[in-house]
């Protein structure tokens, strides 16, 4: 989807991805990264996620991007952080001690913006794209991240003849096409979450899987 779709949705408060609590596949899985201590965390396309302080709480740095500014504000308002603004390349740069979101579109992030990233936590990214701009994203993904870094990935699995996105369905096919060249792939987790998303079920779903991959730089 085009960033004017997700700001819009923000302004007009459609923000159902969002997780009041921390997400229990980041939980669950993140020691397995071994992410050396005190380690910088990218969050790619990261909303208001409070993912980010759990990270952030591990004592890890976290740098967060994400294009809508409510999302931003919103996230250090309502979690009581004390901000300064600044400039970085085209971005602007929201910090907090420790936590940054870098206010602007992915694709205006160069590589010097994550190069202390060790990590990269990548939750419901691929899932808002449209199948074209999600090559754009795994390209510019690849092409930016230190050759270092692993992820943890939490993307959705349904039959995309079923429903319109976003989410979109992504499968594992299709994330090995994108990433197989940098990254191996390995799937940690799958889980059936259609009975706690009644709302797909409403809109056509049959099935509805969560499933959680790790990348490690090939
Ligand atoms: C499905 S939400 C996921 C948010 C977050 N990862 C979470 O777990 O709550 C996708 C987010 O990506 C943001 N987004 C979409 N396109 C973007 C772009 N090109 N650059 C930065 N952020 C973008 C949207 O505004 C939205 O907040």
């Amino acid at each position: 989807m085009k960033a004017e779709f997700w700001l819009e949705r923000w302004e007009q408060n459609q923000i159902g991805f969002h997780q009041d609590e921390f997400n229990n596949h980041l939980q669950a899985f993140w020691s397995g990264l071994a992410v050396p201590a005190g380690g910088q965390v990218f969050v790619p396309l990261c909303g208001k996620s409070r993912d980010m302080l759990w990270l952030r709480a591990q004592g890890f740095m976290v740098t967060g991007v994400e294009v809508s500014p409510i999302a931003v504000r919103d996230f250090f308002a309502e979690n009581g952080l004390d901000v300064t603004i600044s400039s970085q390349g085209k971005l602007e740069r929201w910090e907090s001690d420790g936590l940054v979101i870098l206010l602007g579109d992915f694709f205006d992030l160069q590589a010097e913006d994550v190069a202390d990233c060790s990590a990269v936590f990548d939750r419901a990214s691929l899932i808002a794209l449209p199948p074209d701009m999600r090559l754009r994203y795994a390209q510019h993904f690849i092409s930016i991240l230190p050759t270092h870094a692993q992820t943890l990935l939490v993307t959705l699995e349904y039959a995309q003849e079923e429903m319109k996105g976003p989410p979109f369905a992504v499968g594992e096919e299709e994330i090995q096409g994108y990433y197989a060249q940098a990254f191996a792939l390995e799937r940690l987790f799958v889980t059936d979450v259609l009975a706690e998303n009644p709302g797909f079920r409403q809109r056509g779903l049959t099935r509805l899987e969560e499933k959680v991959y790790r990348l490690t730089p090939a």
